[in-house]
């Protein structure tokens, strides 16, 4: 498993503030995103972003370079649009808030985090199952534990946003079935573009 250090954890923690600082000060609810984010600071920066060694970011801070990965992504997805013509761009401040937060939920519920080391042997050694869900969270997926989190630092977000966090998965997943061509919004395509892009780049960097 990849080991990132201490100070590393630290400065992509750093990184990843700073983007949520510069976008997003001009939200409403710009003092309960802090809030959030002071609270949940040492669970944000050390979270793994999944929890087989199969997936994508599977080690303690992987979270935070994943999250890096879909903000830098989809200021440059959003940039490209820009010069394609694409008409409605969501804000900067929007893209950088859906990126930035998408996966928060993967650093718990605000009490305790969502992954747990696995302390199975043969489960680390034979399925690669490095984390394991904490199963004493009432159980959401990710996508609904960001939202919850939201709700649980009243952080308003537009029904866009919420659509795009909901929904970023995209097609990997059953419960999206609803969300298709005719009803996902530009910021959706947006954000889900940005996190296939994060995760075939992190599958395939050395
Ligand atoms: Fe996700
Ligand atoms: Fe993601």
């Amino acid at each position: 498993m990849k080991e990132l250090t201490d100070a590393v954890l630290m400065s992509n923690y750093d990184k990843w503030k700073n983007y949520v600082d510069t976008y997003c000060k001009s939200r409403k609810d710009y003092i309960n995103i802090n809030q959030l984010c002071d609270e949940m600071g040492e669970y944000i920066a050390t979270a793994p972003a999944s929890n087989m060694e199969s997936y994508h970011c599977c080690y303690v801070g992987g979270l935070i370079e994943h999250s890096l990965n879909v903000i830098e992504n989809i200021l440059f997805i959003r940039k490209y649009f820009d010069m394609k013509g694409v008409a409605d761009l969501p804000s900067i401040e929007s893209c950088v808030f859906v990126a930035a937060f998408h996966d928060v939920g993967k650093a718990g519920d605000g009490d305790r985090p969502y992954f747990i080391p696995e302390e199975s042997q043969w489960h680390r050694d034979k399925l690669g199952r490095l984390f394991k869900y904490n199963t004493e969270q009432t159980y959401l997926t990710h996508a609904e534990q960001t939202l919850y989190l939201f709700s649980k630092y009243c952080i308003s977000i537009t029904a866009k946003e919420f659509q795009a966090i909901r929904a970023h998965d995209g097609a990997w997943v059953s419960y999206n079935d609803k969300y298709n061509l005719s009803t996902l919004k530009l910021l959706s395509y947006m954000l889900q573009f940005a996190d296939m892009q994060a995760l075939v780049i992190e599958k395939h960097k050395d």
